[in-house]
């Protein structure tokens, strides 16, 4: 079966828990989608790298472990990166969310079913 089938979307290993630095951002191609991956604790988030707001890398921002949000650096916007939607202007469109895996040690992102 074709993996890009509907309602199928393949796991990318991208990392191990002990490669990802707690609370730094940190950008993987998953599938030729630049991705923001970062860790709170044992808990793993992803997102698009990209702002929907305008030509700016998340991964470049400050990650806020209280909020779990993203801010990204060119506008200081916000998004929650549990979802991909915006918390804080001029951000108002979300970016694409992720699910993640933690399989032992190896960090597997996909995009959400929905998608
Ligand atoms: Fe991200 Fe403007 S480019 S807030």
């Amino acid at each position: 079966m074709n993996r890009h089938s509907a309602g199928q979307s393949t796991p990318v290993r991208v990392a191990t828990l002990d490669q990802l630095k707690p609370g730094v951002p940190t950008a993987f191609d998953v599938d030729g989608d630049e991705v923001m991956v970062v860790r709170d604790g044992d808990s793993v988030y992803a997102i698009s790298n990209l702002c929907s707001h305008a030509e700016a890398y998340l991964d470049m921002g400050v990650f806020h472990a209280e909020s779990l949000e993203i801010e990204c650096p060119l506008h200081v916007g916000r998004f929650d990166v549990r979802t991909g939607a915006p918390t804080a202007l001029p951000c108002v469109l979300p970016v694409r969310a992720y699910d993640v895996v933690v399989d032992g040690t190896e960090i597997l992102v996909a995009p959400k079913e929905a998608d």
